[in-house]
């Protein structure tokens, strides 16, 4: 059967290829619901600084906010003016905000993290992708993530083309039957992750691939066409 095939290869790829990043270092601490918290705090503020900003700039900026702000009650505590200056450079002063309204109201409401993708849409900020990298990742729930990167391998694995109608829909729907219900978290970020080092744009690197066997593109020696959906 194909799919375990490639969660199993996928998984065990980004065990052992994964880059070292600062929001990766809490995911093996699976303690207790105090520590789902700081992961999810962890996920959230790290998501939300990728959407529009390159993973090497992210991480001086990550560490130095979670040297000011170590959790969500101490953002929560935070101005404006404060959570600005700590953005400056990543641009986009709207995401800063919406962090920082989006931290009081979890504070002032449950106290605790949302636990599924719902619950969680409905703060402040938090759409289907941050929803899903916060629900997997910090809580486990069997749900998918879709970027631009997921998108482009899954179109690959299953050889489907540029087409305009593609929309982005259909790809969370195949992204939801590919996730690894056991290691939800780590399944997204090992698509995410191959996505960004190995299965790029214009010179995917097939030859060290852990689904070049299932790529269905790959067989049909259309590798190197590029899906981007644009109907997010
Ligand atoms: N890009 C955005 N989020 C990511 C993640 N969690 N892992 C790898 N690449 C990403």
């Amino acid at each position: 059967e194909e799919i375990p095939k490639i969660r199993v290869s996928l998984l065990q790829w980004y065990y052992q290829n994964q880059r070292v990043l600062p929001w990766r270092i809490n995911q093996v601490l699976d303690i207790d619901v105090v520590a789902d918290d700081c992961r999810a705090y962890a996920v959230w503020v790290s998501e939300i600084m990728l959407q529009q900003t390159r993973v090497a700039t992210v991480i001086d900026y990550y560490n130095r906010w979670m040297e000011k702000w170590p959790t969500l009650q101490h953002l929560a505590q935070a101005s404006q003016e404060e959570v600005n200056e700590m953005w400056a450079g990543l641009g986009y002063y709207r995401r800063a905000r919406f962090l920082l309204e989006g931290a009081k109201m979890v504070v002032e409401g449950e106290g605790n993290f949302p636990r599924n993708v719902s619950d969680l849409c409905k703060v402040r900020g938090i759409g289907d992708y941050t929803a899903g990298a916060i629900a997997s990742i910090a809580f486990k729930e069997a749900v998918p993530v879709v970027d631009g990167n997921v998108v482009r391998v899954i179109a690959r694995l299953k050889a489907i083309s540029a087409n305009p109608k593609e929309s982005v829909k259909s790809f969370w729907k195949l992204a939801g039957q590919l996730v690894d219900p056991s290691r939800p978290g780590d399944f997204n970020q090992a698509l995410m992750e191959l996505g960004s080092t190995l299965c790029t744009p214009t010179s995917p690197g097939c030859s060290t691939c852990p689904v070049s066997g299932q790529c269905r593109a790959l067989s049909l020696s259309r590798n190197h066409e590029s899906v981007k959906v644009t109907n997010y």
